[in-house]
């Protein structure tokens, strides 16, 4: 049946699947033609008719095994009330915390706020007997909980000198609180996509690395346990993604176990293969490479291909397909990978 989800039960398969992160994005012209017309991201990801065009771009292109929801991890913040706006040139940029708007947000009122996000998702099921999805996954996601208080607590994305004191040195008790109610409504938004027709999911905890080591269980680990083992029953595979945290990928696995994990571009592939106790691994390979010469895709390509040629392996990079990268450098990786299988 479907191919990504059978490499993640670790089913006999031939070859590998292949989805990359921000496969529906900037880098093609048909996305940026549909967002000059929707100078609002947050509405843009909440008109379902376009949630279901974009999300299907990709997959109309390439040969592709999934889709991934055309969406944004700050939807939760949006659905909790908090101001978020995606500036050109900047990123995103969102108001105040307001704890009380935040505690008193009714399970109805979000999911009322994000309906159309699971209308898009059931759109995009629909066209299950349609050509273009059938046998794909389709792929749900939502950002970890440290992720999103980064987000919520710092207003934008982290720059490079972000301090964890910044966030730390904030009240401690607000802390736990604003993490306990992402926690919840972080599971209540998979729920929702699972119940739509999503059925891998990922978790983006895309600033995971900024965590000092020792914070690492409190902050990441443990927040990202306790929404895989609320989602087990569920039965949808979850692939986490917790970036820049190095050689603790060994820890993240231990303990949170996901059925799969998705590996950054500064981790060594065959250190994972040997370190992460046979969980089945995706991605990798520098989005970076991409704007470079073909022969050196190439030779990076095949690495990972020959070092995951016996294990349950997902081709896609160690982070989302840069803005300037060429669609047809995308087509002469798949064909790579195709080639080799
Ligand atoms: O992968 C996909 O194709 C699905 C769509 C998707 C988007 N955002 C659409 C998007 C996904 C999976 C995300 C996740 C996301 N959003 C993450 C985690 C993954 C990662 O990159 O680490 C994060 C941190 C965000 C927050 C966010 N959204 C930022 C920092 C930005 C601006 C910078 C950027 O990369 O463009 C966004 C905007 C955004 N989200 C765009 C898209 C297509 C670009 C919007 C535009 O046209 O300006």
């Amino acid at each position: 049946m479907i191919r990504l989800n059978n490499c993640i039960k670790g089913m006999k398969y031939r070859g590998c699947p292949i989805w990359f992160m921000r496969q529906a994005g900037r880098y093609l012209p048909e996305f940026r033609k549909i967002r000059e017309k929707n100078p609002n991201f947050i509405k843009l990801c909440l008109n379902s008719n376009l949630i279901n065009e974009i999300t299907l771009q990709p997959l109309k292109r390439f040969d592709l095994d999934a889709a991934i929801i055309f969406s944004d991890i700050l939807m939760i913040p949006y659905g909790l009330g908090q101001k978020v706006q995606f500036k050109k040139g900047i990123g995103p940029v969102l108001g105040d915390i307001n704890f009380n708007k935040i505690i008193n947000t009714s399970n109805t009122q979000f999911i009322k706020k994000l309906l159309p996000i699971y209308k898009g998702i059931e759109k995009i099921k629909y066209k299950k007997n349609h050509n273009i999805i059938k046998e794909k996954s389709i792929i749900g996601f939502v950002g970890a909980p440290w992720t999103l208080l980064v987000y919520m607590l710092n207003k934008k994305s982290p720059s490079n000198n972000f301090n964890f004191n910044t966030i730390y040195k904030k009240d401690q008790n607000l802390v736990k609180k604003i993490l306990k109610k992402l926690e919840y409504y972080i599971c209540l938004h998979v729920e929702k996509q699972i119940e739509s027709g999503a059925n891998i999911i990922q978790i983006f905890d895309s600033w995971a690395g900024l965590l000092p080591e020792k914070e690492l269980t409190k902050y990441c680990y443990i927040p990202t346990l306790k929404i895989v083992e609320y989602l087990r029953s569920f039965k949808v595979p979850i692939i986490c993604f917790p970036k820049g945290i190095g050689k603790n990928y060994i820890n993240f696995c231990k303990t949170v176990k996901p059925d799969c994990i998705s590996i950054d571009y500064e981790v060594d592939p065959r250190w994972a293969k040997e370190k992460l106790n046979g969980i089945p691994i995706q991605g990798g390979l520098d989005p970076r490479l991409l704007l470079g010469d073909k022969e050196k895709i190439k030779k990076e390509t095949e690495k990972y291909l020959n070092i995951f040629k016996d294990y349950p392996y997902i081709f896609n990079l160690g982070h989302g397909i840069l803005p300037k990268t060429k669609p047809r450098t995308i087509e002469y990786l798949i064909k790579i990978i195709r080639d080799k299988q």
